[in-house]
Order: C-alpha cells, then structure tokens, then sequence
C-alpha cells in the first residue's frame, strides 16, 4: 500500500447537468478526466433489512419520506432486478416538476460526483440548457439557480454555461471558438453559433433521445427503456430494414434530425445582427444521441436539402460525444 497522501484538487471543476447523466470533468497532469453518473433513481420501500442488504452491497442510496432512494448508476442496475422503468430527476433539460424527489437526488449525484470543495473560491462551471420556443426562461432560471445553491453547498463558486457554448469550448479552440457546437442529448438538442468564444445564436429543441425513445415505444408498443437500450447498443442510422423496433427508431431519428437542422436554418435566418464572418465555419456535433453509425451522414444530407444561411467549413462529429459538454465547461472555467 501506497503512503503517499492524495494531493487535494483545487483546480476549477466543469460539469455536464444532463437530463439522462451528470458529469464531471477534471484535469490532471495536462490531461482530462471523467467521472459520470446517471441522473435516476428509484425507489424501495424501507425496510431495516433491504437497508442493511444496499449497505452491504455497496449500493449508493439514502433514506428519504420512508423510502429507501437508490440513484445513480445503480439505479439502473435495480431497474433491471426489477422489471421497472427508473424515475428522473431532470425532463427537457430542467429539474422535473412533477418530481418530489428531484432535488434531493440530483443533490446528491452532484455531491457524490464534486464532492466538497477543496478551498475557497474553488470554480466550479455547470451546464444549463438554452430556452426552447415551449420551454419558459422561468423554469431555466429556477433550475439554474437550484444547481447554482447546490454547488454553493458543497463550497465551491459556479458559474452556469449554456450548453451549446460548452460544446464550442471544448471542441472548437482550433478555430478561435469560432463555429457552431451543437449537443444532443436526451432531453434537447442545445445549439450555440459563437463568434470568437462570444455567443451569438443560442437555443434548443426539445426533439432529442427521449422523443426517438418514447415515440418508437408507442409505436411498436414496447417500454421505452427497451427502445433505448435497443438504440444505444446494436441500432445504426442506414435506412429502413424488415425490423419494426429498427424502422421506428430510423423514423424518429430522422424526424429529430430535420427538426434540428430546419430551426438551425430558421434561427440563423431570422438573426437580424449576426457579425459578418468573412471566413467558412465548422460545425461540430456531440451528446449521446449523435453515436449511432450513419448519424452523421444523414444530418449532413438534411443540411444540404436547403440552401443554409452561413457557409460551413466542416460538419464533424466530436471525438469524445459524451464528455464533450463536462470537458467545455472545465475548459470555460480554465480560461
Ligand atoms: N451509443 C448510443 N447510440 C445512440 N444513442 C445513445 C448512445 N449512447 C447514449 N445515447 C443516447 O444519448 C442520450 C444521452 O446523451 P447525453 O448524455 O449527451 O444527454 P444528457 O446530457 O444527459 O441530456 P440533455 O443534454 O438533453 O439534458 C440518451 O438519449 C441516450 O439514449
Ligand atoms: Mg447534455
């Protein structure tokens, strides 16, 4: 055994507020480091020995209203045990309304993932998602705030970021933060046109997995957790087959992806002040939602269906789609 004592971390933090995961990145030694947890949870009813039994397993839980609440990745793990769907702290990008337990829980996730500051003043930068034509800038402001408090909490500084800006932070430093980043994620699709780190353009749409999930379960009749496990292991975006599940999925995802390109053509439009850029820009796209095989090809189809308002240097996928919002925030923290 080691006697050397872990040094405290007492660089700046960024963490990625998902509605299906939250992340947290770190750096170490010139490198990024990521520690993720699902945003779920679900609930038990108490009894000493199903409490002893977690302990004893390890299991991250907590007691709450007479409940016993597992959350986190284990959540998933009893979900499964269970034959149940597990509940969210988070819907469409905020705190869920009609979740008594949200705060707790996410309170919780965020506490196990940051823990406590190492010192004061320690930065802590965090995810928030851009309004959407349904979502109202209220509920923004009171999730913001509630993670903001939590944050506060645990001792550190934070300071939210939209989402799309994350993404122009951590994928686009070659171009100046220059381009449009793009995350889709469960709940939304965020969108940021930036110039020069400044965002110009930012919004979200509320198509994104959770929509492709629900609406191909309805369609096929099965739990939308089946749609999604289905989709995140063997599901590739190439057209529809002899296979119901595969062919709902593919309906869905391409609706998703003409939603998000067509308000991407109508935001820009309607920008009445957009700076003039004299160079082409990138666009890059990342959250979970863009991994399945073939996603990329289509959305540059449905880009290229209508003559778009800026030129577009590339259109690439991010190398690292999943940590692609943390590792944006840590690096807005860092500047
Ligand atoms: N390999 C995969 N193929 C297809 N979809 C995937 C894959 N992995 C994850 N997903 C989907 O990506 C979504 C989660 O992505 P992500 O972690 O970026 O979202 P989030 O940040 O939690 O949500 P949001 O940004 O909307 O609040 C889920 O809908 C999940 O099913
Ligand atoms: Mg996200």
């Amino acid at each position: 055994m080691s006697n050397v004592e872990q040094q405290p971390y007492t660089q700046p933090i960024g963490l990625d507020i998902g509605t299906s995961r939250i992340v947290v990145a770190r750096t170490a030694d010139k490198k990024y480091k990521y520690d993720a947890q699902l945003n779920a949870f679900l609930t038990l009813p108490y009894s000493k020995l199903a409490e002893s039994l977690l302990q004893r397993e390890n299991v991250f839980h907590e007691v709450q209203a007479g409940d016993l609440v597992v959350a986190g990745n284990d959540a998933q793990r009893f979900a499964e045990v269970f034959h149940t769907e597990t509940r969210r702290p988070m819907q469409d990008g905020v705190l869920n309304p009609h979740e008594p337990h949200s705060l707790a829980v996410i309170r919780r996730i965020i506490t196990r993932l940051a823990g406590r500051a190492a010192g004061e003043g320690q930065k802590a930068f965090f995810s928030v998602p851009a309004p959407t034509v349904d979502t109202r800038a209220e509920n923004i402001a009171y999730h913001e705030a509630s993670i903001g408090q939590i944050l506060k909490d645990l001792g550190y500084d934070p300071t939210p970021i939209q989402e799309g800006l994350a993404v122009v932070f951590g994928e686009l430093g070659a171009s100046n933060y220059t381009g449009i980043g793009i995350s889709c994620g469960s709940g939304l699709c965020n969108v940021c046109l930036a110039v020069l780190s400044v965002p110009v353009i930012s919004f979200s749409v509320p198509k994104a997995g959770d929509f492709i999930d629900c609406h191909s379960a309805e369609v096929t009749g099965e739990l939308a957790t089946r749609m999604r496990v289905h989709k995140e292991h063997s599901f590739r975006l190439n057209g529809l087959t002899g296979d119901r599940v595969q062919n709902a999925l593919t309906v869905y995802y391409q609706e998703m992806i003409v939603n998000l390109t067509e308000s991407l053509r109508r935001q820009i439009s309607a920008t009445q002040r957009l700076p003039h850029l004299d160079q082409s820009i990138p666009l890059v796209l990342s959250g979970g939602t863009v991994m399945p095989k073939g996603f990329l090809e289509h959305f540059g189809e449905a880009l290229r269906a209508h003559e778009f308002p800026v030129q577009l240097s590339e259109v690439r996928l991010s190398p690292d789609p999943l940590n692609s919002t943390a590792r944006g925030a840590l690096m807005a923290a860092l500047c």
